[in-house]
């Protein structure tokens, strides 16, 4: 009897060795692992394809492995070769049934003897980490741009990989470009245009998949400070050069808080405005929106966001995406701190507030499953897990801990939690388990660990939650309140010295419904219309069309006509197709922008209006 438990034991621990370490990836990557890649690729503009080859190199964890899996999502694969010192030849290759969301496995045949493998490949134009912009659809109008978006799991669209966050892997690359534009990766990036079109790179610290990134354009090179760059079109470089002139600054207070900045320079590519994020931050070079160019630095925050991501998430990374979290949520907390110290504690707590609106709002819509940190359900598209939860939650769980133990005592937790981890993808267990043994314990009942795990496993906000409180916005609440919205009252509210956040605060305040009369003071006080920062005139068109104030819809068009940033638009064309009066309109303006929108875009907005699709099928 003992001996058939034991027999059972260890059955049960061989499975879970073997358990598939995360659902997003086919990849065999506990019995043989990618350990480095050469890519090789020549662009290819008017196929809108990549061609060439993805070489590796492996090791064999799980002795007597037979083949290597990796995955792929509308790949062409060519053929398979291998190379070693002795011996180089074909291998035998298949690539599995599609599943959706998920693509092809792509099953190869190991070589006897360790080897160099190359899988020969090309995209195809609809590759869902690609988008290739025609010229037109880019400030200079002259030459067409390509830019990658991996994150969550669109690197398999592009190249042939171990597509899970628990794989690292150094990467180097050449890439062959149309001679008159410019190559830029997510590696050290050579600072001079090439004269034939290629060009080499290295990223010699192992990353996730999810951070190889890559684009190609008319783009400008200027280097703004000591460690900071900008590659952007040329239309940006100046307007870009003022507003992200804090970024050296932030550098040096992250490295102030949570240690040295492990990739030597700290880059900025500014996208043409179809970029479907605010940011990405893909590692020595982030990739930015245009839209945070405000002309005040006040949206520089999102720069302090993805360079956090240095730390949280490109250092230390989640192990699959349930633990998203351990991403975005140290982010968003190490963003608040950087912008803190850049900016000081008014804006910081301002953002704060903003943000726990936000929270609220979006957790009231949400399944109970999805409020907490940790998604334990079966999730089927990883990028549905990006919710302001695992931002904005997580970020006021860390803040709810240090309030706990003390900003020091936090700080250096903090500090050595990425040096532990360091290069490393963590579980939100092993994070646990390292709170546990290095705050919890040594905070002598401070901490109770009971408290902590409904942070992260229960649904909703904990009643002790920390409520950021800010001077600037009760000045804003005792203007507002019971005050008759007419011209008169409107033009006495003292806005001089308002900064974006007070401007988004004041029309978060004001009431839902409102008349035609009290759109249009509004408007002739503030001019809302005419607001050039995209984050004000979100929230202003998003009034007028809960409010029917058409004078704003010829800016909407516009608007909705040159952004493709998702956090801005998809709300307005929802608000759009919930509203039967607005219905045709947000069709109409669908119908003529969607082309200029990302693929992650049309995604979402797609279903909001679905005779619009069905005219497409006909
Ligand atoms: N890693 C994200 C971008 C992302 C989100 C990629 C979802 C794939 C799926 C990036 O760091 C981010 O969070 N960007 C935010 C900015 C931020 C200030 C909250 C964005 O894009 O708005
Ligand atoms: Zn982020």
């Amino acid at each position: 009897m003992l001996r058939l438990l034991g027999i059972i034991l260890l059955l049960n621990t061989t499975i879970n060795a073997h358990a598939h370490p995360d659902p997003h990836s086919f990849a065999n990557s506990d019995a043989v692992r990618i350990t480095e890649m050469t890519l090789n690729l020549e662009v290819n503009f008017k196929k809108q394809q990549l061609q060439g080859s993805n070489t590796f190199r492996y090791q064999i964890i799980t002795p007597d492995s037979q083949e290597i899996i990796l995955d792929t999502r509308d790949l062409n694969i060519k053929k398979v070769t291998y190379q070693s010192d002795q011996n180089s030849g074909k291998l035998k290759w298949e690539l599995r049934t599609k599943q959706d969301n998920l693509g092809q496995a792509l099953v190869i045949q190991l070589p006897e003897h360790i080897a160099d493998i190359t899988v020969h490949y090309h995209t195809q134009p609809q590759a869902s980490g690609l988008q290739w912009l025609d010229a037109e659809q880019t400030a200079g109008k002259k030459h067409p741009f390509l830019f990658s978006q991996s994150q969550a799991i669109h690197a398999r669209s592009w190249l042939p990989l171990q597509d899970t966050p628990s794989v690292r892997t150094p990467y180097q690359a050449i890439i062959k470009a149309p001679e008159n534009l410019r190559v830029v990766m997510s590696a050290q990036n050579q600072a001079e245009r090439s004269t034939d079109g290629v060009y080499q790179f290295k990223m010699p610290q192992p990353i996730p998949s999810y951070l190889i990134a890559i684009a190609v354009g008319d783009l400008e090179y200027k280097k703004i400070s000591e460690h900071v760059a900008l590659y952007s079109e040329a239309n940006y470089l100046d307007k870009a050069a003022y507003e992200f002139a804090l970024t050296e600054q932030m550098i040096k207070e992250a490295e102030a808080l949570y240690g040295p900045y492990r990739w030597g320079d700290y880059d900025l590519l500014v996208l043409p405005p179809s970029f479907p994020f605010g940011g990405m931050e893909n590692p020595r070079l982030s990739f930015i929106t245009p839209t945070i160019i405000a002309g005040d630095r006040s949206l520089d925050s999102l720069i302090a966001h993805e360079l956090a991501h240095s730390w949280s998430g490109n250092l230390v990374t989640n192990a699959s995406w349930r633990d998203l979290w351990l991403n975005e949520g140290f982010t968003s907390y190490f963003e608040a701190r950087i912008t803190e110290a850049v900016h000081g504690t008014d804006r910081m707590k301002m953002e704060a507030a903003l943000n726990l609106q936000s929270l609220k709002a979006e957790m009231a819509d949400m399944e109970p499953h999805l409020q907490a940190l940790v998604v334990t359900e079966n999730i089927k598209d990883p990028d549905d897990v990006f919710s302001s939860v695992a931002y904005d939650k997580g970020r006021f769980f860390l803040e709810w801990l240090e309030t706990k133990v003390g900003r020091l005592t936090f700080d250096q937790f903090l500090n050595q939690y990425f040096d532990h981890f360091a290069f490393q993808s963590i579980s939100t267990e092993q994070f646990l388990s390292y709170l546990d043994q290095h705050l919890i314990k040594p905070s002598n009942g401070k901490i109770k660990m009971s408290a902590v795990k409904d942070w992260i496993y229960e649904p909703g906000l904990p009643a002790d939650l920390p409520v950021p409180t800010t001077r600037k916005f009760k000045v804003i609440d005792a203007q507002l309140k019971g005050l008759i919205l007419n011209h008169q009252n409107l033009s006495k509210i003292k806005t001089t010295d308002w900064t974006t956040q007070e401007w988004l605060h004041f029309l978060k305040a004001l009431p839902a419904n409102l008349s035609q009369d009290q759109m249009t003071s509004l408007d002739q006080v503030f001019k809302f219309t005419e607001a050039q920062n995209a984050e004000i005139a979100h929230v202003w068109l998003l009034m007028a069309i809960n409010n029917d104030y058409q004078p704003a819809f010829g800016k909407l068009i516009h608007y909705l006509q040159n952004i493709g940033r998702m956090k801005l638009i998809v709300p307005l064309y929802e608000t759009m197709a919930e509203s039967e009066k607005h219905l045709s309109l947000g069709e109409k303006i669908y119908k003529a922008a969607r082309s200029g929108y990302h693929n992650l875009a049309r995604f979402k907005i797609d279903p909001l209006f679905p005779s619009l699709s069905e005219q497409q099928e006909q």
